[in-house]
C-alpha cells in the first residue's frame, strides 16, 4: 500500500510524473483537475459551474471538490494505494487528507522556474481518450493532433492560456506554498527539479521508497 502526494505549481509535471509513476507501481492516479474537468464534461449544473472556475483559473471550494474525491477513492481500485496529484493545495485541505488517506509514505514537491512553466504551457496538448500528455516543443506525438498511445484526437486546455496560467501561479504562490512548507517537516517529503529527465526522478522516487520499506 502506498500513498503518494504529488504537488507543485501549474506545468510543473505532477500528471507526467503520476503517469509514468501509476504505471510502473500500478497505483491509481487521481488528479483532482481531471475529476473536476470529467464532471464538465458530463454537463451537469455542478459542471457548469466549475467549467467557469476552471476557465478563470481559481481554486474550487472543498465543498465541490470534497464529494467527487470522496467518490473516487471509494472505487475498487484503490487497495493499493493512491497517487493524489493536485490534492491538497490549500492549508484547509490537509484535514481532508488524513481524513481520507490511510497514511502518507511520500510527498512529492516539483519545482521548475517560472519561465520554463510558461514555455511548457504554451506547447501542453492532451489525449481526450486517455489522457496522455504531449508538448510540442519536448514531446511531440509523431503525427500532430493524435495521440501516440490510443489514437485519440489531441486538444488544449482553455485555462492554458499564458493569462490565465499567470493567475494560476499567483495563486499558487498565495495558496498552495504554505502546503509544501507544512510538509517540509516530515521525512517523506522529498523536493525534486522538475527539469530533470523523468528517469532521474524515477530513480530518486525509488531509492526513497526504498529507503523507507527497510
Ligand atoms: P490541475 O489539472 O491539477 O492543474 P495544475 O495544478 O495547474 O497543473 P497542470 O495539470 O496544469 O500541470 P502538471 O503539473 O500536471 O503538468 P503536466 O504533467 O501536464 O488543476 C486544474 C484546476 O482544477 C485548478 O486550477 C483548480 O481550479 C482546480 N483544482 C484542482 N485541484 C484542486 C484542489 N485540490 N482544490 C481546489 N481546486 C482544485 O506537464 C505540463 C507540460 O510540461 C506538458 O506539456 C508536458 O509534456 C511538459 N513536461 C512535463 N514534464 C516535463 C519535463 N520533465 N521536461 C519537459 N517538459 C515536461
Ligand atoms: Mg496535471
Amino acid at each position: 500500500m502506498q500513498n503518494i502526494i504529488l504537488i507543485g505549481p501549474p506545468g510543473a509535471g505532477k500528471g507526467t510524473l503520476a503517469k509514468i509513476l501509476s504505471e510502473k507501481y500500478d497505483i491509481p492516479h487521481i488528479s483532482t483537475g481531471s475529476l473536476l474537468r470529467a464532471e464538465v464534461r458530463k454537463g451537469t449544473q455542478l459542471g457548469k459551474h466549475i467549467e467557469k472556475r476552471l476557465k478563470d483559473g481559481v481554486l474550487m471550494t472543498n465543498d465541490e471538490l470534497e464529494p467527487l474525491l470522496i467518490k473516487r477513492l471509494q472505487q475498487d481500485d484503490i487497495k493499493n494505494g493512491t497517487l493524489l496529484d493536485g490534492f491538497p493545495r490549500a492549508l484547509d485541505q490537509i484535514e481532508l487528507t488524513d481524513r481520507v488517506l490511510s497514511g502518507i509514505d511520500l510527498v512529492i514537491y516539483i519545482t521548475v522556474p517560472r519561465e520554463e512553466i510558461l514555455m511548457r504551457m504554451s506547447g501542453r496538448s492532451n489525449c481526450s481518450t486517455c489522457g496522455a500528455i504531449y508538448n510540442k516543443h519536448k514531446f511531440p506525438s509523431k503525427i500532430e493532433g493524435v495521440c501516440d498511445k490510443c489514437g485519440g484526437s489531441l486538444y488544449v486546455r482553455e485555462e492554458d492560456s499564458e493569462e490565465v496560467v499567470l493567475e494560476r501561479l499567483k495563486i499558487y504562490k498565495e495558496v498552495t506554498e504554505p502546503v509544501v512548507d507544512y510538509y517540509r517537516q516530515f521525512d517523506y517529503f522529498v523536493e525534486l527539479d522538475g527539469r530533470k529527465g523523468s528517469e532521474t526522478l524515477l530513480e530518486i522516487i525509488e531509492n526513497m521508497l526504498k529507503r523507507k520499506a527497510k
